[in-house]
C-alpha cells in the first residue's frame, strides 16, 4: 500500500479580491492573526504524515520561498537576543532539507493546468492538493480520513462540504451515489454549475487526494467553465476507470478567498488565542458598543 507522501500547493492566483494588499504580496502570505495563511494547509498536510511540498508559483510569489527558507540572519539574531520560543517556533514549522520544491505556472490557465505542472515532480504516486483560500480546522485533519478511503479505493477522493443552493456557482459540485459511513461514491461532478443545474448542494472545498493517472488527463483536458483548465473536467473523464469518492467535512472551514471568511478566520482564531483572547473579545464589545 502507498500511503501519500506528496502534497501540491497551488499558489500562483493573483489574489484580486485582496487588492492592493495583493500587488506585491503574495495572498498566501496575509496573515491570520499571526500565521501566513499558507501555514495553515501546510502544517495540515504535515499533521498527516506529507513530507514532500511541492508549490506551483508564478511570478512575483518569491516570498513564498523565503518563508519556507531558513533565514539565518534573523535566526541569529533571535539566538542573539535569547527569543527561544520565537526561534523554535520557527524551526518547528520550517519543512526539512529537500522537502519544498517550488515550479512555475507561466500562465493562468485555471487549476488544472497548475496541478499539471506538478507532474514530472510527481511521478507514480498519489498525491494530495490543498487549496490555502481554504482553512480548515480540526484536531484530525479530514484529509486522513481521505488518505484512508484512497487506500481502500485506489481512487480519487475530494473533500466535500454542504453549501447553500444559491452559491453552487462558486464550487465544483458533485452527483452523490451510495453513501456509507466513511465515503460518499461519486457519479458525476460539474464545475460551478447554476443553482438549478446543480446536481446536489455537496461542493469540492479545495482538499483532493488523487492518482497520478489524473496528470495524462489533466494534458488533454480541454478548457472549461472560465476558459480554464479544470481539475473537476479532469476528475468527471476519469470516472470511468478510476474509483471515486467523497468524504465529508468535518471540523471547521473558513472561505479565506473572500474577506468576509478572511475576517471571520482572523477573530475566531485570535478569540482562542490564550495571550489574545479575552482582550479581543472586550476590543469587539467596545466596537459593538460604539457603532450602537
Ligand atoms: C476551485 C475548484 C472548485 C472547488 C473550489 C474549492 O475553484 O475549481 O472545483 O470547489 O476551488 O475551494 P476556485 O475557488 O479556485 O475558483
Amino acid at each position: 500500500m502507498t500511503t501519500v507522501r506528496t502534497a501540491v500547493f497551488p499558489v500562483a492566483g493573483l489574489g484580486t479580491r485582496f487588492l492592493p494588499a495583493t500587488k506585491s504580496i503574495p495572498k498566501e502570505l496575509l496573515p491570520i492573526v499571526d500565521r501566513p495563511l499558507i501555514q495553515y494547509a501546510v502544517d495540515e498536510a504535515r499533521a498527516v504524515g506529507i513530507e514532500n511540498l511541492i508549490f506551483v508559483t508564478g511570478r512575483g510569489k518569491g516570498a513564498i520561498e523565503d518563508h519556507f527558507d531558513i533565514s539565518y540572519e534573523l535566526e541569529t539574531t533571535l539566538a542573539e537576543r535569547n527569543k527561544t520560543s520565537e526561534l523554535e517556533e520557527l524551526r518547528r514549522l520550517r519543512p526539512g532539507p529537500g522537502q519544498v520544491a517550488y515550479v512555475r505556472q507561466m500562465q493562468p490557465l485555471g487549476l488544472g493546468h497548475a496541478v499539471w505542472c506538478a507532474r514530472h515532480l510527481i511521478g507514480n504516486e498519489p498525491f494530495a492538493v490543498l487549496l490555502a483560500d481554504e482553512l480548515i480546522l480540526a484536531d484530525t485533519p479530514p484529509l486522513a480520513d481521505m488518505i484512508a478511503i484512497h487506500a481502500e479505493t485506489q481512487g480519487n477522493v475530494v473533500l466535500v462540504d454542504e453549501v447553500p443552493m444559491e452559491s453552487t456557482n462558486n464550487y465544483g459540485i458533485i452527483r452523490p451515489g451510495v453513501e456509507t459511513n466513511a465515503s460518499i461514491e461519486i457519479t458525476s461532478v460539474v464545475e460551478k454549475p447554476d443553482p438549478a443545474d446543480a446536481p446536489s448542494n455537496l461542493a469540492i472545498i479545495g482538499r483532493y487526494i488523487l492518482e497520478p493517472t489524473i496528470m495524462d488527463i489533466l494534458g488533454t483536458t480541454a478548457q472549461g467553465t472560465g476558459g480554464e483548465i479544470q481539475l473537476t473536467d479532469a476528475l468527471l473523464a476519469s470516472i470511468s476507470d478510476t474509483p471515486f469518492h467523497a468524504v465529508r467535512m468535518t471540523g471547521e472551514r473558513y472561505d479565506c478567498g473572500s474577506k468576509l471568511g478572511f475576517i471571520e478566520a482572523t477573530l475566531h482564531l485570535a478569540l482562542r488565542r490564550e495571550d489574545l483572547g479575552e482582550d479581543v473579545q472586550l476590543m469587539i464589545d467596545g466596537l459593538a458598543q460604539r457603532e450602537n
